[in-house]
């Protein structure tokens, strides 16, 4: 497994988000958490600054979408370039309808499922995304605690995506760092978002490489 590290720039320093995004160069995906106050009591940005990022970003950006509405607002992120886009099944109406658009536009589509939400409802349509995210936190801010209790829904997705034959890629978010990484891993997670994990290191490039160090262990 060749681990992929996604950073979180809910970390960075938004005034300074282009030498955050450059720090970020060793990385697979700049991941970027765009919430709207109303799926999550929390807010970051939207598809203007996403699209100031995307321009900006040395590597290519892992969308996560917290917001009300996805069906409506997804597909723009899409459109403006982003590499992949993930929304939460929670929030969606129409989810194989909205990855399909996502993928019709060019980008990976992901889906994202909050801790108390079970993974079976996904086992169907495992085909329809390139991507699936295990919420490790609650969705909402950066630098909680890693859920472990999350392992044996992980462990399950990885297990029905090996039955199917399907290359889905298994997320983790939250709480992820050189304590937590192998873990998730180990349960079946090939792609490790970590915010406070990178941006908090003295350097970068080594705490994402040590990511990777562990994730492989
Ligand atoms: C939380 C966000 C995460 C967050 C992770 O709702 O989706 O991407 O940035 O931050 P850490 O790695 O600090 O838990
Ligand atoms: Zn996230």
């Amino acid at each position: 497994m060749n681990p992929r590290i996604n950073p979180s720039i809910l970390a960075a320093d938004f005034v300074n988000m282009q030498a955050d995004l450059a720090r970020i160069a060793t990385a697979d995906f700049a991941h970027v958490d765009v919430m709207d106050n109303h799926f999550v009591p929390n807010l970051t940005f939207g598809p203007q600054m996403v699209e100031r990022i995307q321009a900006t970003s040395p590597i290519p950006l892992d969308v996560h979408l917290m917001i009300t509405d996805p069906d409506r607002w997804a597909p723009g992120y899409a459109e403006l370039g982003a590499a992949s886009v993930t929304f939460h099944l929670e929030a969606a109406a129409d989810p194989v309808a909205l990855a399909r658009r996502l993928r019709s536009i060019g980008s990976r589509a992901g889906v994202a499922v909050k801790p108390g939400t079970a993974g079976d409802a996904l086992y169907e349509i495992l085909d329809e995304f390139d991507q699936i995210l295990v919420m490790t936190v609650e969705p909402g801010f950066g630098g909680q605690s890693f859920m472990p209790e999350m392992m044996p829904k992980l462990r399950a997705l990885r297990e029905e995506a090996t039955r199917r034959g399907s290359d889905v890629w298994l997320q983790v978010d939250g709480g992820i760092s050189e304590a937590t990484i192998a873990q998730a891993a180990e349960a079946g997670a090939d792609t490790f978002v970590a915010g406070s994990a990178v941006y908090g290191a003295d350097d970068i490039a080594a705490a994402v490489t040590g990511l990777r160090q562990r994730a492989r262990a």
